[in-house]
């Protein structure tokens, strides 16, 4: 599988043509923001864990040698990822393969469970905003760890972790997979309220409850946790990416065509669907998937509102901000997770959008066509949402640094393309 995968140290771009009008079907594959905390959730027990419907994206093999530093074998294969785990992981994270990947934090809480011990380097920063750890620290430390942050290393030691009440300040995604993942394996009862509710958290508790953990109030704010002695590997198909569907959804309703996605539970982008009907689209929901039309019709201005699930979601902002940018009229879009996830606004702008930024709030006049530009990607869904809106612009747009764009998107370009769009990845260094 890495041999798939665009990871080439070259400088590449994608040269997006716009005025394509998208029409198709386009198949969804496992979530990123699921398959990376199953993967370090395979460490809770030993022996051989397998999980399909993989994504295959650079993430995924980084967080195989992330696992492997601990000690497991890892093969990567197409979209299965097994993964073996012997008796005694290792307790610390290897510096240099934690370092490449901000999601490999969240070994933390199933290293604590596991052996009593997590050393994991402190993952750099981001452009979407700074990423603390506090609330997963608190959490780990209510179930009787220590913790503290050292050599630039976050190291968490308990003799025995207890059960507690846990209340999070703010339903974290990263917090609540590290507390539940140390909590399956403490002794007695845990409750974590306020906790995340996102499909992928959803999908980590019934990985969880296949292993043997006991959790009941899945899907729900208070998560109730009765720890068990150990649990057991298991095979599980990892969930479709609903932020991958909905990216196609709005790459549609941009350029004013039809795509049918499968392999996403359209539940779980009901809001997003709703905001696109509010924006003139017809949408059809079925058992894995959706269609979503806009016969020819221009978009109409809608705002958004980003909030934890099942509000929507800040990893869909930038998309909502490129769909704003050509729609018919004045929108409003509120960030409320992310506090710099506006940064790639300006790249927007190059590409002729008429938004500006105050604060958490941005401001989009909708244009009629935008114009082609170099723009640089600042992460993995600035990157999509700066294609969609090349999509819309006359002439040829050059989005750069397409590596993020890569670590979160299965065959970006490929699946575009066979929805009729221009575009095509370029090997070169910019002109700038
Ligand atoms: C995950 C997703 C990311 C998504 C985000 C919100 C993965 C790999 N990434 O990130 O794509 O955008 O959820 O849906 O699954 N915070 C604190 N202290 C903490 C923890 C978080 O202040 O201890 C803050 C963060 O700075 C941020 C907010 O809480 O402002 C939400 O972060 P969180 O839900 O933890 O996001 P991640 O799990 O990092």
């Amino acid at each position: 599988m890495p041999g798939e995968i665009a990871s080439s140290p070259v400088a590449e771009h994608f040269a997006v043509d716009g005025g394509a009008r998208l029409q198709g079907t386009v198949d969804v594959v496992g979530a990123k923001n699921s398959v990376l905390k199953l993967m370090a959730a395979a460490l809770l027990a030993e022996g051989t864990t397998t999980l399909t419907n993989c994504p295959e994206i650079l993430d995924v093999p980084l967080m195989a040698d992330v696992l492997r530093s601990l000690g497991c074998t890892v093969t990567v294969e197409h979209d299965t990822v097994t993964i073996d785990v012997p008796a005694d992981p290792s307790a610390e994270a290897d510096y240099r393969s934690v370092s490449k990947l901000r999601a490999s934090v969240c070994v933390l809480g199933p290293l604590v469970a596991r052996c009593r011990r997590a050393v994991v380097p402190l993952p750099g920063g981001d452009a979407i905003g700074s990423r603390p750890l506090d609330m997963h620290q608190a959490g780990l430390r209510k179930l009787g760890a220590t913790t503290e942050i050292a050599h630039g290393r976050v190291v968490a030691t308990a003799e025995t972790l207890r059960g507690a009440q846990i209340w999070l300040d703010f339903p974290s995604v990263g917090a609540t997979e590290n507390i539940l993942m140390a909590a399956v394996l403490a002794e007695g009862t845990t409750v974590i309220d306020n906790a995340a509710r996102e499909p992928e958290m959803v999908d980590l508790c019934l990985m969880l409850q296949q292993m043997g953990a006991k959790i009941d109030g899945v899907g729900s704010s208070t998560l109730t946790v009765h720890g068990v002695s150990g649990l057991s590997p298991t095979q599980h198909r990892v969930i479709g990416d609903r932020i991958v569907g909905a990216t196609w959804a709005f790459a549609a309703v941009m350029t004013r065509g039809e795509v049918t996605v499968r392999g996403v539970d359209p539940h779980h982008i009901d809001l997003v669907l709703d905001k696109l009907r509010s924006a003139g689209a017809s949408t059809d929901v079925s058992g894995d998937g959706f269609t979503v039309a806009m016969d020819g019709r221009r978009p109409k201005a809608v705002d958004f509102v980003t909030l934890p699930y099942p509000g929507f979601a800040t990893d869909l902002q930038p998309m909502a901000i490129a769909l704003s940018a050509v729609a018919d009229g004045t929108s409003m879009i509120t960030e409320n997770v992310f506090e710099a996830r506006f940064r790639f606004v300006d790249e927007m702008v190059r590409l002729g959008a008429d938004a500006r930024t105050d604060g958490h709030h941005a401001v989009v006049r909708g244009v009629e066509q935008l114009s082609s530009a170099p723009v640089w990607a600042s992460d993995i869904r600035a990157g999509a949402g700066l294609v969609l809106a090349g999509l819309c612009a006359e002439g040829r747009t050059a989005v750069w640094d397409v590596e993020h764009i890569d670590r979160g998107y299965p065959r970006f370009v490929e699946n575009l393309s066979s929805l009729g769009a221009g575009i095509a990845r370029v090997v070169g260094e910019p002109d700038r």
